[in-house]
């Protein structure tokens, strides 16, 4: 089998991440050397049950005595409280003396939820992350962090809890709207400037490979961004060490700007984070921490992958009370990611207001 594989060391919760076009075909084997239980719960949704019913009955037929498939609503409604009790109370029925554990098949919405039903039932037990979109094989499936939404604010219920496996199968990105793979870029993008000059450079050179769904480009991006997230999981698995926060690079305007638009469907969380990415950008050129050519290349690299770096139809104060607001939230003084050249990022506190404010607006479509 052709596969890559990169691993999270977490003492005794170090996990591999495979990664490869037939790993659901051939991960059966991996699975039944972990043996994680007897009785495998998938959880899926819909769309993905349409296109993978197969692939999932494969996967676990014969590493598991029995697989039971368990949908939940598409998108982000999944992650609630009414959904994650009703499949917890489903999940209690159907275990009888029993050894279960958990499959997340799905993007982010999936791996978040199974994930956090996989932490608190019987107070934890074993599963494994099949992430099916982009975002989810370049971030949301690695690293533990699981979580459901609650009305005040997103992923605000939740938990760390390592899964035991990450099977990315990169033939299922074939069926993922194009807005989704564009999604999943924008994290791409991101991983590149943080970490990776020779990503990024590879993101400059193979757009068309890479829009065109080409495996072997999309395996690259998927391992690279894997080795990237899990050395820094591996160093910060908590988040309280300072280390796990450059992944936050242009999250905090881009989740300003989801809020603003009360996470609706006129920017996902890719676009969002593009324009926060420029953004933030901009800002490390106004306090001189990034020469002009490094911050045009990032403006340019987002705008050729087709995404935004302009805000269009939301005003500047919904947006800047949002961020206001995430500011005050977290801590009192405001902490960004500021790049400083492709591959390398700053944690910079206590940026000014007015900064932050010419940043934006800059952004900002006039009459938009
Ligand atoms: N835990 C983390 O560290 C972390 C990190 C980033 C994001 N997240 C969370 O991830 C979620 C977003 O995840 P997402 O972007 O993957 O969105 P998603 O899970 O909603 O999936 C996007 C859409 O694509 C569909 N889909 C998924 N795979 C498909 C496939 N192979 N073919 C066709 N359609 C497919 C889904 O049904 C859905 O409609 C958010 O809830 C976010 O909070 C978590
Ligand atoms: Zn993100």
């Amino acid at each position: 089998m052709s596969v890559k594989k990169v691993r999270v060391f977490l003492k005794d919760r170090t996990y591999d991440i495979v990664i490869g076009r037939r790993v659901l075909k051939e991960g059966r084997s991996l699975l039944r050397s972990l043996a994680l239980g007897h009785d495998a719960i998938v959880i899926t949704n819909p769309t993905l049950h349409k296109l993978y019913k197969e692939t999932i009955k494969d996967i676990f037929r014969n590493c598991a005595s029995s697989m039971r498939i368990e949908l939940v609503p598409d998108s982000e409604r999944a992650k609630s409280f009414q959904v994650l009790t009703g499949l917890l109370d489903r999940i209690a029925k159907f275990d009888k003396n029993r050894r279960i554990f958990i499959a997340a098949f799905g993007g982010g919405v999936i791996g978040d939820l199974a994930g956090f039903t996989a932490a608190i039932y019987k107070r934890g037990v074993p599963y494994i992350q099949i992430p099916t979109t982009l975002l989810a094989q370049v971030d949301s499936a690695i690293g533990g962090k699981v979580a459901v939404d609650l009305p005040i604010a997103k992923n605000l219920a939740g938990a760390f809890y390592q899964p035991r496996i990450v099977l990315s199968d990169t033939s299922v990105l074939g069926t993922l709207p194009d807005r989704q793979i564009r999604n999943g870029l924008a994290e791409v993008i991101k991983y590149a400037v943080i970490k990776d000059p020779w990503l990024f450079q590879f993101l400059e050179n193979n757009r068309d490979r890479l829009l065109g769904l080409d495996e072997a480009a999309l395996e690259s991006i998927v391992y690279r961004c894997s080795v990237i997230k899990a050395k820094v999981v591996a160093s910060d698995e908590f988040d309280n060490k300072g280390v796990r926060v450059i992944l936050n690079y242009g999250h905090t305007i881009g989740h300003a700007i989801e809020s603003a638009c009360g996470y609706s469907t006129r920017y996902n969380h890719g676009e969002a984070i593009a324009v926060g990415m420029v953004t933030a950008a901009r800002m490390a050129l106004m306090l001189g921490l990034i020469k002009r050519h490094d911050e045009l290349r990032i403006e340019s690299l987002i705008r050729y992958y087709g995404l935004p770096t302009l805000i269009k139809g939301l005003k500047l104060s919904l947006i800047y009370n949002a961020y206001l607001h995430d500011k005050k939230f977290i801590r009192a003084k405001n902490r960004l990611v500021l790049p400083t050249k492709i591959g390398s990022v700053k944690v910079v506190e206590g940026i000014s207001d007015a900064i932050v404010k010419r940043a934006i607006t800059e952004r900002m479509v006039r009459g938009g």
